[in-house]
Formats: C-alpha cells, sequence, structure tokens
C-alpha cells in the first residue's frame, strides 16, 4: 500500500520533485508494472518501498506493516544483477538463508539448505551450475542467478527494477517467460519496473503508468489477458488494445 508518497531530492541549489503525492493499493499475490519514462521517479519510489530510501511525505506499508527500513521479507532485483563474484551461484543463492541461520546461532553447513539451493538451481534452469563463479556464466544466467538468491529468501514482495532492461531480445523474452512461470508458481507479490510497454503489458495484472512534472502515478490499467502468457500474445486484440489505452495515458 503506497499512500501519498512523495519526495525531493536537493544537491547544491537545485531541487528535483522525484515524486509527488505517489498512491497505490497492491493486492497480495499481484504481479504489477510501474511504467513511465526515464526520470519519473520509478527507481526512487521502488527505493522507498525497500526501505532504503526514506520519503519525505507518505506512507509506505506492507502487509500491515509500515516500511521504516530493508526487510529480508522485501526482495529486490536490479538492471545488473547483484551477485558476489567471489562466491560461487549456489553460495551466492545460500548467502541470504545462510546469514539468517547463522544469526539465529545455527550450523553453517546445513544439509537442508543444501537442498533448498539445489532446488533453486534446478528452478531457474541452473542445475549444475552451482559451482560456476559469475564471471563463469552468461548474462541471461546471471539474471536467473539472481533471481534464484532473491527467492531463496522467502520475500512475501519482489521488487524489481528493469531487470531484464540490458538483455538482447531473444534471452529477453526467455526471461519473461521464465519469470512469468516463477510467479505462476510461487505467486509472490511483484512490483516490476519497466519503460517498455510490451514488457508492462506482457507480465502485468495491471499497469500503473507514471509521468508528469511533478512525477505522480497517474492512470491504473487493468490487463485482461489471460494466463498463462507468452509472447505470442503480443499479437492479439487485448494487447493492441491495452497498448492503445497505456500510450493515450502516457500522452495525457
Ligand atoms: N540520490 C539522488 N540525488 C539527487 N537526485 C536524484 C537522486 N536519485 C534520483 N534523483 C533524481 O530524481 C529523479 C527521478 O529519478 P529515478 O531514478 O527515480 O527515475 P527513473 O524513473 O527510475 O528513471 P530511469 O527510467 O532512467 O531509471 C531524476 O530527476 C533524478 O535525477
Ligand atoms: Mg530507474
Amino acid at each position: 500500500m503506497i499512500d501519498s508518497v512523495g519526495k525531493v531530492f536537493r544537491r547544491g541549489g537545485r531541487r528535483t520533485v522525484a515524486l509527488a503525492g505517489a498512491s497505490l493499493r497492491v493486492r497480495p499475490g499481484e504481479l504489477v508494472c510501474l511504467l513511465g519514462p526515464s526520470g519519473c521517479g520509478k527507481s526512487t519510489l521502488l527505493r522507498i518501498i525497500a526501505g532504503a530510501l526514506t520519503a519525505d511525505e507518505g506512507t509506505v506499508t506492507v502487509g500491515e506493516r509500515p516500511v521504516t527500513g530493508p526487510s529480508p521479507d522485501r526482495g529486490m532485483l536490479f538492471q545488473t544483477p547483484m551477485l558476489f563474484p567471489w562466491l560461487t551461484t549456489r553460495d551466492n543463492i545460500l548467502f541470504g538463508p545462510r546469514a539468517q541461520r547463522a544469526a539465529r546461532r545455527h550450523e553453517r553447513d546445513d544439509p537442508e539448505l543444501d537442498e533448498e539451493a539445489t532446488a533453486l538451481l534446478d528452478r531457474v534452469g541452473l542445475a549444475g551450475f552451482g559451482g560456476a563463479f559469475p564471471h563463469e556464466l552468461s548474462g541471461g544466467m546471471r539474471h536467473r542467478a539472481a533471481f534464484a538468491r532473491a527467492l531463496a529468501a522467502r520475500p512475501s514482495l519482489l521488487l524489481m527494477d528493469e531487470p531484464f532492461g540490458a538483455l538482447d531480445a531473444i534471452t529477453r523474452e526467455r526471461m519473461h517467460e521464465f519469470l512469468l512461470d516463477i510467479w505462476e508458481q510461487h505467486r509472490t507479490t511483484i512490483i516490476f519496473v519497466t519503460h517498455d510497454i510490451d514488457e508492462a503489458i506482457l507480465l502485468g495484472d495491471r499497469v500503473a503508468v507514471m509521468g508528469g512534472q511533478p512525477p505522480v502515478i497517474g492512470e491504473v490499467i487493468d490487463i485482461p489477458l489471460g494466463r498463462p502468457r507468452n509472447a505470442l500474445d503480443t499479437d492479439t486484440e487485448v494487447f493492441l488494445d491495452a497498448r492503445r489505452r497505456i500510450r493515450a495515458s502516457l500522452r495525457s
């Protein structure tokens, strides 16, 4: 639940209103896309929801609890996959869960965690790559590894900031189907930031259109496409109609 969130950045004598009274109610289990042009405050809003940045006004609550700082309950995925280069894929995935267990004074090597890592590696199509380091993986594989690491913390809310923006069109299409597939299984609530209209329609239950000066969340558009979805849906009349509505909303 995002309620009238505003943020102003001050640097030197300059004042940038990054967000002005953004409100959005995200339903549990929903995949909602935040769509808007560069600089409209998408990352700012996502960082506020993550608890990495404090809002100047308004509140964010996740499952009744107000956000006051970061929490393992809210996972974040960035445009560039964040993996520790000195750890193998398996150890990257287990970094969070191990830290949590260590904090609770459990054994560091835990067969239960190893099983969980194996299952996650398998789920993201990286079975056999658990021992590989990030530099030994392709770009798409690194994204999937970062994804597995985010899922390992079992977040109730996953925040994704243009996670596939840097990938080629074919790999991106695969990652979309992969994301939708995982989401169908887990039904984790996802807030997905993008400036790509088609990506927003293909993924989202709803698309929240951001923009304006100062930036706000404008129209929130329902995407009445059935599930499961795949890239072939982009040719359907429902898809084209959603695209027309979003274009109109971005212009107004
Ligand atoms: N730490 C900061 N200090 C000063 N200004 C900032 C800071 N972070 C963001 N801004 C400004 O706030 C505005 C919104 O930035 P933000 O990163 O949220 O945009 P965005 O919608 O994510 O854009 P993009 O699609 O390019 O990633 C921009 O004008 C940016 O320059
Ligand atoms: Mg951004």
